[in-house]
């Protein structure tokens, strides 16, 4: 099991880290639309990891989160056109030139959230706890390649 992983979560992705000085002054502002979608899927998914960590798993509040994220999670990815590498971004430039490895682990993220909601329908503790931190892999793989610190 993931045990070990608990307490990493809420030090890993912090909203602190968000408050940049440059502003987006691009038509549309893709970088902080996107930026903004992540920051929505961050606070539906971390109260998950929060009840899982704390043992107080609330099969109602899981799925409720769950499908929330199912509603968020295609937010980020149609603000990562071409030619949107610039401040504030904290994308890599590997996103553009590696895009098909950006896209693999995109659609991988999806299907585990998929998943996800699959195993809170189930209620079944086990199986969500399993579901959640293959989702929070997701997440964290991708940064490791595609996103700076
Ligand atoms: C396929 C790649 C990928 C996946 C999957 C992914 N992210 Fe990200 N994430 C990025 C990239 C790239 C950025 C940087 C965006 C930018 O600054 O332009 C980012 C930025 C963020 C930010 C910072 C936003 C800001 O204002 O700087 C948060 C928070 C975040 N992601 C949370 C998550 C969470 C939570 C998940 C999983 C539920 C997740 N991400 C899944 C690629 C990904």
């Amino acid at each position: 099991m993931h045990v070990s992983l608990f307490l990493p979560i809420a030090l890993a992705f912090s909203l602190s880290a968000c408050s940049d000085q440059v502003e987006d002054t691009r038509p549309g502002q893709p970088v902080k639309m996107r930026q903004t979608a992540f920051k929505e899927m961050l606070r539906v998914f971390e109260p998950m990891g929060t009840m899982l960590r704390d043992g107080k798993y609330d099969a109602g509040k899981f799925e409720a989160l769950a499908t929330d994220l199912i509603s968020k999670r295609h937010g980020p990815w149609g603000n990562f056109g071409p030619d949107t590498h610039y401040p504030p971004t904290k994308a890599r430039p590997e996103v553009w030139t590696n895009l098909a490895q950006f896209n693999e682990g995109k659609v991988a993220f999806l299907k585990s959230t998929d998943a996800l909601l699959a195993a809170a329908q189930s209620k079944d503790l086990k199986r969500v706890t399993t579901a959640y931190f293959t989702v929070y892999d997701h997440c964290q793989s991708c940064h490791k390649e595609f996103k700076t610190k």
